[in-house]
């Protein structure tokens, strides 16, 4: 009988959900190497002082002291070393100057995705483990560079999927797979809502404490662009104040100047999840060509936006990803955001909320074996989980010198997938892809975009 994927949450509707799944992580702060004595903690170097900084620095604090921050914005590096430093760090316009430091051990990464290869590579040749948020790259071509250039220095690289080191939804359905419960996997399906379109945001004056060179860095220069439209007070007096629109913090998403759009946003998040469904099964193989739609809000020519005035990223999207055998991928906007993987025995559907299907509902007579997560996780420490587990892996790995969960080959494998269904949405045809060549093939146009010129003065080294 064929069921839709609607049809098939519906029938889920009392999710079996985490409390069911028969492992729970609760015990916080070991690292599973040492005690945390206070000259066992790390100094760490912040590079990009924004929102997501503050809920990883948070989540890192038992193990790390924070002495240096970097951040083009001038009011965001001191009021982050104020509520992070106590005011103790050293902060920076430019990052260089902590990669210059030889008493930081780790660095971490939470700028724009436009910023993220050239402050890994250089902290990596620096000699520092780097924690850089996702997604890893802005191109393929990065990709390559980043895995030669971990490869060369043998440093730690920990991509922010935390989704990997949550253990009791993300990796149970992992460990599922691995363990043959869903049969052979010929479906993976990865829900993501698509981005938002805005109103023309008028250019307006950069802000006096904002480096907007720097802050452009290897992007083509561009004008600051920013709007709020006035606080409005409802019938009770309540006061709310919209939120901005805007090409630089926290939207910059939304342009690919900058970013992927949804499509590397939260494709980092669950196209990760599907591929590595997929390499656990066995389908070590990459895909042979994608094919789709996609709607943007502005005109592209040569597959980048033609009007620079609003967001521009895809607000809606279906790609189908074909791998060797037949097994397909398929990327969609869809506000149900989540991950259903389909084998020929059964199938799961996953997101950061529930765990639910079949096999999972299986599992109250049939556990997985003890160590079936174990060997998902790799076999590291799981006495952490979610964001906190995922800083607790990287470290811990900082100290043994092990492969994180998020190594940056395992994640370039499905950001090329991403940035593959970026480049097809932008030039709106389908491509056929050499995974061992890493190549678009006969197609010359699309082939050029595995990679971007890096503005003058901004170049990695
Ligand atoms: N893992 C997750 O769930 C998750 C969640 C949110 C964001 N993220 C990722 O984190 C990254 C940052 O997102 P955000 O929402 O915090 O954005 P943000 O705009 O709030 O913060 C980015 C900060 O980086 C700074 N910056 C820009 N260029 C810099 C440079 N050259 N050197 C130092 N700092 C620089 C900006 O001024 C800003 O303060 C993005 O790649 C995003 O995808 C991951």
């Amino acid at each position: 009988m064929r069921s839709t994927r609607r049809g098939f949450l519906g029938s889920c509707a009392v999710s079996t959900a985490a409390a069911s799944v028969p492992y729970f992580f609760s015990t916080p702060r070991s690292l599973g190497v040492e005690t945390k004595a206070k000259n066992d903690r790390v100094t760490l170097g912040l590079i990009g002082a924004g929102s997501i900084a503050n809920t990883n620095i948070k989540e890192a604090a038992d193990w790390i002291d924070l002495v240096a921050i970097a951040d083009p914005d001038a009011g965001r590096r001191e009021s982050f070393n104020a509520k992070f430093a106590g005011g103790k760090a050293a902060v920076y316009d430019d990052y260089r100057k902590i990669l210059e430091r030889k008493d930081i051990d780790v660095i971490h990464v939470a700028t724009p995705d436009h910023w993220h290869t050239k402050p890994v590579v250089e902290a990596m040749l620096a000699g520092k483990d780097v924690y850089c948020e996702k997604p890893l790259t802005l191109t393929i071509d990065e990709g390559k560079l980043i895995r030669k250039i971990q490869k060369q220095t043998g440093r730690v690289v920990q991509v922010g999927t935390q989704q990997r080191s949550m253990f009791n939804l993300f990796v149970t359905a992992m460990a599922l797979v691995a363990e043959g419960r869903l049969g052979r996997i010929r479906k993976v399906q990865a829900a993501i809502g698509g981005a938002p379109a805005s109103p023309a945001i008028p250019v307006a004056e950069v802000p006096s404490a904002l480096d907007w060179d720097r802050w452009l860095g290897p992007a083509p220069l561009a004008d600051y662009r920013f709007f709020r439209a006035p606080e409005t007070v409802d019938k009770d007096g309540k006061k709310k104040r919209p939120p901005a629109n805007t090409n630089c913090h926290s939207e910059f998403r939304w342009w690919y100047e900058y970013s992927g759009g949804k499509l590397t946003d939260w494709g980092a998040h669950h196209v990760d999840i599907a591929t590595w469904a997929l390499l656990l099964d066995g389908q070590t193989a990459g895909p042979t060509s994608i094919s789709g739609t996609a709607r943007h809000p502005v005109e592209f020519k040569d597959g980048m936006p033609v009007q620079h005035d609003r967001y521009n990223t895809a607000t809606e999207f279906l790609f189908t990803v074909d791998f060797p055998g037949g097994t397909q991928m398929i990327i969609r906007h869809d506000t149900d955001n989540g991950v259903l993987i389909e084998g020929e025995k059964g199938r799961i559907f996953v997101n950061r909320g529930k765990l639910s299907g079949g096999p999972v509902d299986e599992l109250k007579d049939h556990p997985l074996p003890e160590n079936a997560l174990a060997k998902v996780y790799k076999n590291l420490p799981m006495e952490n989980t979610a964001r906190k587990g995922h800083w607790a892996n990287f470290l811990h790995c900082v100290k043994t010198r092990q492969e994180p969960i998020s190594d940056v080959h395992s994640h370039m494998k499905m950001l090329n997938i991403c940035h593959l269904a970026g480049i097809s949405a932008r030039l709106g045809r389908s491509l056929t892809w050499d995974d061992a060549a890493e190549r678009i093939v006969g197609d010359d146009q699309a082939d050029a975009m595995l990679a971007r010129p890096y503005r003058k003065g901004y170049e990695i080294g």
